[in-house]
């Protein structure tokens, strides 16, 4: 198993991209601090419910024709990008770091660079993931903290 210090050490060092592009941490109404992670259940509901929100998010993507924009952008396969967007969200939210693990630092918008991201594509992806917890019935709550978090990463991405 890996030694906990792991993902506060890849925090701690210096890298252009906000903090919250690794963890999310919620404040609680109590003042205890739980991660998006533990607040969707943790080890086994938490892992079922990323899978399940990437999944959905892509099945829409991939036939929603107001996501027709980024769908374009993306490989006709999308077994890979579902893959790693899963490994990543799983990390971001305060799980297991998989896509790290994997891959090294996520650099985002670096990686995301070769798209040409502006208001409009950054809208389709958050249309998407809205619509993708919508359709999972997410608590109210919880969708509203996780999609204010996520937009803050897509508005990052945009490069034009
Ligand atoms: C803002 C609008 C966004 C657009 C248009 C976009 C588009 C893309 C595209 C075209 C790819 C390549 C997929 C492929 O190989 O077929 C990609 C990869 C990826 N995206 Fe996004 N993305 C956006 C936002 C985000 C956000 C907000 C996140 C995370 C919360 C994210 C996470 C990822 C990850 C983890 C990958 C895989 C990177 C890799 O290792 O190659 N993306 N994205």
């Amino acid at each position: 198993m890996k030694p906990e210090a792991e993902p506060n050490r890849l925090r701690r060092k210096s890298n252009p991209e906000p903090f919250n592009m690794v963890l999310n941490t919620v404040e609680e109404p109590n003042n205890t601090k739980q991660t998006f992670f533990q607040l969707l259940g943790g080890e086994e509901k938490g892992i079922e419910t990323i899978r399940n929100l990437v999944e959905t998010f892509y099945d829409i993507m991939d036939s929603d024709p107001k996501a027709a924009g980024i769908r374009a952008m993306h490989k006709q396969d999308l077994t890979e990008a579902r893959e790693k967007l899963f490994m990543f969200l799983t990390g971001w939210t305060g799980g297991p770091q998989l896509y790290i693990e994997r891959y090294g630092h996520p650099m985002l918008r670096a990686r995301h660079l070769p798209f040409p991201i502006g208001e409009s594509e950054r809208d389709q992806w958050m249309y998407c993931i809205i619509k993708a917890m919508h359709q999972l019935a997410f608590d109210e709550t919880m969708m509203t903290k996780l999609a204010t978090q996520l937009y803050g990463v897509a508005d990052f991405m945009r490069n034009r």
